[in-house]
């Protein structure tokens, strides 16, 4: 199929699914265990309804948004996924040169295919990058790797905490995946990269050791955010490491609900951004998540399938799609700029839909 004839992010799922290579496929689509978490992230963007508004003037719509006080042309951001290499040999230059088209922020990941300098010299100069880091237990390590982040001008840290140990994707493991090849790797040399012994002492470390905007990626409980919040990191994100971590976990809309009635009214509340990522696949789910209160969504893996199937330019489209979705869904619902966007534009309909 040809570029023209991808119309939702859907059909960038079958158009790499068609073109991949099955060993690629079963890393990328693939969640932990059962896949439960995997499917109930998607599924639960469902059971959240739209209140439309109407007889606004929204004649002009503006979706321009700023994550962590960055400008981006839409609340999304591309979240950090590993080895992109493996859907297309650009890897994640390719996503950064997408994402710089299409005006939002790459959040470039730790294990990725192409170096940390290839990463970012493909950076337009007006363009923001993220690193996502995983925490070495060799902690100078770390601080190595959040220097030379710095030094190479990411703008800010996402620090992923869900992955104490890597979660069991079987799927993954029976199709020889690259999950398996890596986790092999791990284990060799299980310093590298995960550490069991990450605790909230090491995020007031980090908070020592760079400038940098801190986020925690892959918060699950209120009180966690809560906790988050007392330590005064910049933000979290509320994410199940999209279904690949521990599968039984509840959808990441579910949890978004919980984290902000826990941090309703607390001090300092608006100071943290609260982000959301896992199975967002239209604009309204884009629109849904901000109306629960979070700033911004992560994609992950439409961004690969867009890449797999169709290199920069499919990366391209899945960001134009998703964009074209949220001004339609802002029109439709009466809601001319983000600010307009509030809770009680979406109902949760326990009868009809569980
Ligand atoms: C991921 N994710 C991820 N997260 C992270 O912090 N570091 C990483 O290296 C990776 N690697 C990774 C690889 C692949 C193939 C996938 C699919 C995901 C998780 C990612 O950042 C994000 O949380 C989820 O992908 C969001 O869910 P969706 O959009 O894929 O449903």
């Amino acid at each position: 199929p040809s570029i023209k004839k991808m119309l939702r992010l859907a059909d960038f799922e079958e158009a790499a699914i068609s073109r991949m290579p099955r060993e690629a496929l079963g890393y990328i689509t693939s969640g932990a265990n059962d896949e439960i978490t995997l499917r109930e992230n998607r599924v639960a963007w469902n059971r959240l309804w739209l209140r439309p508004r109407v007889l606004v003037d929204v004649t002009s719509v503006d979706a321009s948004s700023r994550i962590l006080g960055f400008k981006s042309s839409m609340p999304v951001y591309i979240s950090a996924t590993a080895v992109n290499g493996l859907a297309h040999p650009g890897g994640e230059v390719l996503v950064t040169r997408a994402a710089h088209a299409a005006g939002v922020i790459h959040m470039l990941p730790t294990l990725s295919s192409r170096t940390l300098e290839e990463m970012t010299a493909a950076r337009h100069p007006d363009q923001v990058q993220f690193y996502q880091l995983y925490v070495s237990s060799d902690r100078q390590r770390a601080a190595d790797m959040v220097r030379c982040a710095e030094v190479a001008g990411c703008k800010a840290l996402f620090i992923t905490v869900d992955v104490p140990v890597p979660g069991r994707r079987e799927t993954d493991m029976r199709c020889k995946g690259v999950a398996a090849t890596l986790a092999g790797t791990t284990v060799a040399s299980s310093a590298t990269f995960y550490d069991p012994k990450l605790s909230w002492a090491d995020i007031a470390w980090f908070r020592s050791i760079t400038t940098m905007p801190i986020v925690l990626k892959g918060i699950q409980a209120g009180e966690d955010a809560v906790q988050a919040l007392h330590l005064g990191v910049d933000g979290i994100v509320v994410s199940n490491h999209g279904g690949r971590q521990l599968d039984g976990t509840r959808s990441t809309v579910q949890v978004l609900a919980e984290v902000m009635e826990a941090l309703r009214s607390l001090p300092g509340r608006s100071k943290m951004e609260v982000f959301v990522d896992g199975g967002i696949r239209r604009g309204t789910d884009i629109f849904k998540a901000l109306a629960l209160g979070a700033k911004a969504v992560g994609i992950g893996r439409p961004v690969l399938y867009g890449l797999g199937a169709f290199g920069q330019d499919g990366v391209e489209q899945v960001l134009h799609l998703l964009g074209e979705e949220l001004r339609t869904c802002m029109a439709l619902m009466g809601t001319p700029t983000l600010a307009d966007i509030k809770p009680n534009l979406i109902v949760s309909d326990h009868r009809r839909c569980y």
